[in-house]
């Protein structure tokens, strides 16, 4: 039986999906978390559909047996290929997070949008079917953000190396007129700083991490699942199949009293 009390799952390749973890945590402080961070086959983006759905089972399943109520897929390429394999599988309540070109479509006034996401994000069919249903005479400039995932997973957040990818990423974009950027990987609001050094003032920058929050909390009031017990304080615990030193910058300065960060295989 499936109890309110249970922690919500997360998964992500590696620690960017923690920027979806703190939005969830934010909003919804009485729930419980589970976080797993699956840096050792990072980045997903380079790998097949096959290769990433079997990743995502894996996942799914040390959830469920850890008793997760439901699953948040905090990245966007593991999303876009694999949602449809999980929701179709397993019975928990998944919830997904796909690049937010929709709203950006609402909001440009120069018709032209960026979108930074990986390689597998952008050639999956999920986002093709979305990139559709945005009106024609909009322009979405889609770049593949290669190397972005490596370096946040090397704590290089702040290198050299990274300001010479983003400005070889995001330079074209804004040669090409883009008013709006969509941040199509849950690593990249980390990189929010750099990039708003590169872009200036007047690009908007949008990533769903609020969007998929509010998602989570409409979920589990619709399936009865949100945790009304504040008898106990909300424990988080985080697993990581590398070194954790990436995580630990990235939670930096959250409250670490309620926070375990375990390191193993999984
Ligand atoms: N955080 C993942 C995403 O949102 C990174 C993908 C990767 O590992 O390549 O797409």
């Amino acid at each position: 039986m499936v109890s309110n009390n249970f922690s919500i799952g997360f998964f992500d390749s590696g620690v960017g999906g923690t920027s979806i973890w703190k939005e969830v945590i934010t909003l919804l402080p009485k729930e419980s978390t589970i976080y797993l961070s699956d840096s050792k086959n990072a980045p997903y983006g380079e790998k097949s559909k096959e290769e990433i759905i079997a990743l995502c089972k894996k996942n799914t399943e040390f959830l469920l047996n850890k008793n997760c109520k439901l699953i948040v897929v905090a990245c966007n390429t593991a999303t876009t290929n694999a949602i449809t394999f999980l929701r179709d599988n397993y019975k928990v309540p998944f919830i997904g997070i796909e690049p937010a070109i929709k709203p950006a479509a609402l909001i440009t006034k120069t018709n032209t949008i960026g979108i930074l996401a990986t390689k597998g994000t952008l050639n999956s069919a999920l986002f093709e079917k979305t990139s559709k249903t945005i009106r024609k005479d909009i322009q979405i400039q889609e770049t593949i953000g290669k190397g972005l995932v490596e370096l946040i997973e090397g704590g290089q957040l702040n290198s050299e190396e990274m300001s010479v990818l983003l400005s070889s990423y995001l330079n074209p974009m804004i040669a090409n007129n883009i008013d709006s950027l969509v941040l199509g990987c849950t690593h990249y609001p980390y990189l929010i700083p750099q990039i708003r050094e590169i872009v200036g003032s007047k690009v908007k920058i949008i990533d769903s991490g609020q969007a998929v929050a509010k998602q989570t909390k409409n979920i589990l009031t619709n399936h009865k699942l949100l945790n009304i017990d504040d008898s106990n304080p909300a424990k988080h615990q985080l697993y990581i199949n590398k070194d954790k030193t990436a995580l630990k910058q990235l939670l930096y300065p959250i409250e670490a009293e309620n926070i375990e960060i375990i390191e193993r295989e999984f």
